[in-house]
């Protein structure tokens, strides 16, 4: 049983961040109320001594956590951090934009570049410019949001938990006093994931879904491979992240690049150098526990859009190609009385769909799917 309560304050804070001719932004903090249940991930010797017991005991969390760990109740009272942003038009229909990993709310806006860089790569900008508001939280555990348990607590189960919340919060004026007739989940990776799980439990909470990023292809295990275990933040960068709990940990440059890029000559090498300089450490607790992906969502009936990029080569299991049964067609198993799944192979394009040359497309094919 999950049980979800929420009281919520909007708390403003400082004056109108960008304020470009087509759509003010404001960072907000949002508290939310969420339970839920998680897996009771438990790490003897966790300790900085240990650097090579933590690499293993990474692989051996994630194959053995599915079947052993009992689950507990989680919950409590988070503070969320988010960047709003509307369009100059008044608009009822606000996207909740939910980063992967290694992310935070500033992927959306391309690490917050100066414009003349980050414009053709900006979510934010594009979608204001089609009438949309834009909220996009910094996930549990990231960014300025509360800096969770990353074991117990940072697990995609409560983070659902912590998106419904969000969702009844846009609906019911806590934003801003706007009161959003249409919610639409915009995903990337980790965050697709999510919000497709909310859709398990709360099927009316969205008006649409557009899965960025996302197949029913579970890599996680694979996606480590031995070289690339990532090892905790603290160890990583002692100055910055020494004072974090040894579960939050922080990925390789190489494993960035390799699985999150396509092919050389398909983005620019600057974005990247940008993205390793705002890479975000995730969760443990996360990424070793089942992913989710495969629940099927039995009652949702809007429309589902999914996205992806043709080189994503861990999300589709090599190839991603058209066709209902080949990946990612196959995602509308998982949705069964949706009448309106469609999805785009975005032509040389890896998984971060945003962050390549190709961004216009992706940018313009899921506002067509939105309209
Ligand atoms: C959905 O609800 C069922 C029944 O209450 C519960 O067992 C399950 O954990 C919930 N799923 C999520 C993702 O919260
Ligand atoms: C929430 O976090 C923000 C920083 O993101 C902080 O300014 C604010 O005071 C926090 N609010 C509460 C109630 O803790
Ligand atoms: C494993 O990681 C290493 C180090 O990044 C990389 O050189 C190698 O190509 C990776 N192997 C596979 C199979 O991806
Ligand atoms: C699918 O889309 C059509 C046209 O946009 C709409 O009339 C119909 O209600 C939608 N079906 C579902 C199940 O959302
Ligand atoms: C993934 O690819 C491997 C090797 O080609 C294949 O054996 C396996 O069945 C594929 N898995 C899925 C889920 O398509």
């Amino acid at each position: 049983m999950v049980k979800r309560q929420f009281l919520q304050f909007i708390l403003p804070f400082g004056l109108p961040l960008l304020a470009g001719a087509a759509h003010t932004c404001y960072d907000l903090a949002l508290i939310v109320t969420a339970h839920s249940k998680t897996r009771q991930i438990i790490i003897p010797f966790l300790s900085l001594d240990n650097r090579n017991l933590i690499s293993d005991r990474y692989t051996a969390i994630a194959s053995s956590v599915t079947a052993v760990l009992p689950m507990v109740p989680v919950g409590g009272t988070y503070n969320i951090s988010s960047t709003y942003c509307e369009p100059d038009e008044p608009t009822e229909s606000v996207q909740l934009l939910a980063h992967g990993t290694s992310y935070n709310k500033k992927y959306w806006n391309v690490f917050r570049l100066p414009v003349q860089q980050a414009e053709r790569y900006s979510w934010v900008n594009f979608a204001t410019e089609k009438g949309y508001a834009t909220f996009a939280i910094d996930r549990l555990g990231t960014g300025d949001s509360t800096l969770a348990d990353p074991l117990l607590e940072v697990q995609m189960s409560l983070e659902a938990e912590i998106l419904h919340g969000i969702v009844g919060m846009l609906r019911a004026g806590a934003v801003k006093g706007r009161h959003f007739q249409k919610v639409a989940l915009v995903g990337h990776s980790t965050g697709s994931i999510i919000g497709k799980l909310v859709s398990v439990n709360h099927s009316e909470d969205f008006d649409a879904l557009v899965l960025a990023g996302f197949t029913t292809h579970v890599p996680e295990l694979l996606y480590y491979n031995s070289s690339e275990i990532p090892l905790p933040a603290a160890l990583v960068n002692p100055s910055k992240w020494g004072q974090r709990h040894l579960g939050l940990t922080f990925p390789l440059k190489s494993t960035i690049e390799r699985s999150f890029y396509g092919s050389n000559g398909n983005y620019d090498p600057t974005i990247v150098a940008q993205d390793f300089d705002n890479t975000e450490p995730f969760s443990m607790g996360q990424v070793v526990t089942p992913n989710s992906a495969l629940n099927p969502s039995p009652s949702y009936a809007k429309p589902v859009h999914g996205l992806v990029g043709q080189h994503d080569t861990d999300r589709c299991n090599g190839t991603c190609s058209y066709g209902p049964t080949n990946i990612p067609g196959n995602i509308a198993g998982v949705f069964p009385p949706s009448r309106n799944f469609t999805y785009h192979i975005v032509p040389n394009t890896g998984h971060n769909l945003n962050l390549h040359y190709s961004a216009a497309e992706s940018f313009e094919v899921a506002h067509y799917s939105l309209r």
